[in-house]
């Protein structure tokens, strides 16, 4: 009798594809990046990291720089550092950031996302804005990255490796570090309540518990791949946070699965893509807290008059029953869209693996792009 050993597969933990695996892994991913950094009864975070004196108390802009999947966590987080830390915030593709003129480079914090560390777009932005005098800082996953080189201040996402091309774990790491982030600045600068940063490190503590519960619904996701894998496009929606989980899932699902997707922000629909929306073109909502879920479903029903099945996330204590697909995300306050994204993950997932695509390595991509 032989024994036989399959070394990819054991690497791979019984999973065919590093990609669920990893999409398995953020319960305990996210567990790691918020362990032993929140104080919720003070209602404030240690990212241990190792600011100049007054560093972020005296900041007056915050611009997030990153590509691709780490920009849509930047989205997300310039929101966050808005609401949460009072300061103005934008979020720039690092290939188009440049320090344009009237701006205070002194009183600016550049943030750097990025899960490698080594992308040279992100790197080129970080660059730029040294030149121009601004701090800079870097969110990363990855320890002695060139990144980290470059900047004041560094937070690591601690996520633990990602070999999928496609980024998962690591966009929910970077999302919550963001957050802590945003508490932390919102803390130093005076501009949040302890009460209301408490309520924040709540919802960051039930983040592990709320994507394992959805990821015990993936066979409900599996479904509706199977039901709409053959789909002529593919529009994902939300508001507020829920555009960059709509923008995210998108690309998601185009990069893997190779077909055509394409995230708005919900309102944009009637100014353009509506015309695009037919009964082949379903619709995936975040119809979440934090996403503006009412006025986004008065938008998917607009698609859904046209024909198009509507599918969407929902917060646990909300109920739209014309949806056709309704997949329950629990109470969460505003890190529920990054829960709702789990179900974007699988569902982009299961429609390329119904479809036979290479999925831990699609055509065309690498994990890390290290030219400009
Ligand atoms: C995500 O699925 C992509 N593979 C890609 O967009 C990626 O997020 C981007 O290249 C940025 O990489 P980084 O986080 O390592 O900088």
């Amino acid at each position: 009798e032989t024994v036989t050993w399959d070394a990819d597969a054991a690497e791979k933990g019984g999973y065919e594809h590093y990609m669920r695996k990893e999409i398995h892994e953020q319960p305990e991913a996210l567990r790691q990046t918020i362990t032993g950094r929140l104080d919720v009864d003070a209602g404030d975070v240690d990212l241990d990291v190792s600011f100049p004196p007054g560093f972020l108390a005296d900041v007056e802009e915050i611009r997030v720089v990153a590509c691709g999947t780490s920009y849509y966590a930047g989205r997300y987080a310039a929101q966050l550092f808005e609401e949460l830390a009072g300061v103005r915030a934008t979020v720039e593709i690092a290939s188009e950031y440049e320090f344009g003129a009237g701006r205070t480079p002194d009183r600016t914090l550049v943030v750097a996302v990025t899960q490698s560390g080594e992308t040279a777009d992100t790197l080129g932005a970080v660059r730029r804005a040294n030149e121009a005098g601004a701090r800079t800082f870097a969110v990363t996953n990855t320890l002695g990255s060139t990144v980290t080189r470059e900047v004041d201040g560094t937070a690591f996402i601690r996520a633990g490796p990602e070999i999928g091309v496609a980024a998962t774990k690591t966009f929910a790491s970077q999302v919550a570090t963001l957050a802590m982030l945003a508490v932390s600045i919102g803390r130093d600068r005076g501009a949040l309540a302890a009460a209301d940063a408490r309520a924040v490190l709540e919802d960051l503590q039930g983040l592990p518990g709320a994507v394992q519960q959805v990821l015990d619904k993936e066979s409900r996701v599996r479904e509706a791949a199977q039901t709409y894998q053959d789909s002529e496009a593919f529009f994902f929606v939300g508001r507020a946070l829920g555009v960059p989980v709509a923008l995210e899932g998108a690309l998601k699902l185009k990069e893997i699965s190779y077909d055509h997707a394409e995230g708005f922000a919900a309102g944009e629909l009637k100014h353009g893509p509506l015309a695009l929306v037919t009964p082949e073109t379903p619709v995936l909502a975040v119809l979440t807290e934090g996403s503006r879920a009412n006025e986004t479903m008065n938008n998917v029903t607009e698609a859904q008059t046209r024909g198009a099945p509507a599918l969407g996330c929902v917060s646990a204590d909300a109920e739209y029953d014309t949806l056709d697909v309704d997949f329950p995300v629990p109470d969460v306050g505003i890190v529920e869209p990054l829960v709702a994204n789990v179900y974007l993950q699988l569902f982009a997932y299961h429609v390329a693996n119904e479809k036979g695509r290479p999925i831990d390595k699609p055509r065309n991509l690498a994990k890390s792009v290290t030219v400009e």
